[in-house]
């Protein structure tokens, strides 16, 4: 630990130590020194660098994409420059404009919503991505209920919806019915993994799984 936050400074013990944690994260501050707007950004560099989706891809969702790393990442590795190439990010919340990117604002468990995403997608996404979290409301049980239900919705969308040899990433976070989520993913892609990014706190409980291959 380099920075340490006094008392004086700020009075709440987990305001300083999310300062501290800020304060001392080498993705932090690569991401501010590379001009990510999330140190989420690594995390989607350390996916794709391993399992290429990015490249392949034509037509890209995102989704929970504010403030944009992901989204950032998704525009330097797909489009750079080819023609052709569609990219959607949405979120709850705005996003300051990212090149390339056409970004749809609403709640993803609204159908309308889901189906202006689909309008900018105008084809079958052959990525989805889903970074999305909900907000906790710090009461364990519905937390988590609604942790799986927005996975669940995201999963859904990608049976609905994804062209076929295509491909799903989604966050999870372990005991939200991650194990469930798996074995179904494996009925309808050719392969599932599950990866925790380097660039992801080792005391959260999130990681990805990652779908190729979609067959039905
Ligand atoms: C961890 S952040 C995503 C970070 C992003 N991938 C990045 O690289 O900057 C999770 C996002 O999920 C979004 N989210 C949560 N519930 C949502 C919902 N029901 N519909 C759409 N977005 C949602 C939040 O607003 C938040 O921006």
């Amino acid at each position: 630990m380099k920075v340490r936050i006094t008392k004086g400074r700020l009075k709440k013990l987990s305001s300083r130590r999310w300062v501290e944690r800020q304060l001392n994260d080498p993705f932090v501050a690569a991401a501010k020194k590379q001009g990510y707007r999330s140190r989420a950004a690594f995390k989607l560099i350390e996916i794709d660098d391993k399992f290429g989706l990015i490249k392949k891809a034509r037509t890209v969702l995102d989704l929970g994409a504010a403030p944009g790393g992901w989204s950032q990442v998704a525009a330097e590795r797909a489009c750079g420059g080819t023609y052709g190439r569609k990219l959607v990010a949405s979120d709850l919340l705005d996003i300051a404009p990212i090149n390339g990117i056409e970004f749809v604002k609403g709640d993803f468990n609204d159908e309308e919503v889901v189906k202006r995403i689909l309008d900018a997608l105008g084809d079958k996404p052959d990525l989805i991505l889903s970074d999305m979290s909900p907000n906790t409301v710090g009461h364990a049980k519905t937390d988590h209920i609604r942790i799986i239900s927005l996975v669940k919705s995201a999963a859904d969308f990608a049976s609905n919806n994804l062209a076929l040899g295509g491909s799903f990433v989604v966050k999870v976070f372990q005991g939200g019915g991650e194990q469930r989520l798996l074995s179904d993913l494996k009925t309808s892609f050719g392969k599932v993994a599950h990866f925790k990014p380097k660039s992801s706190r080792k005391e959260s409980s999130e990681l990805y799984l990652i779908a190729t291959g979609f067959k039905k």
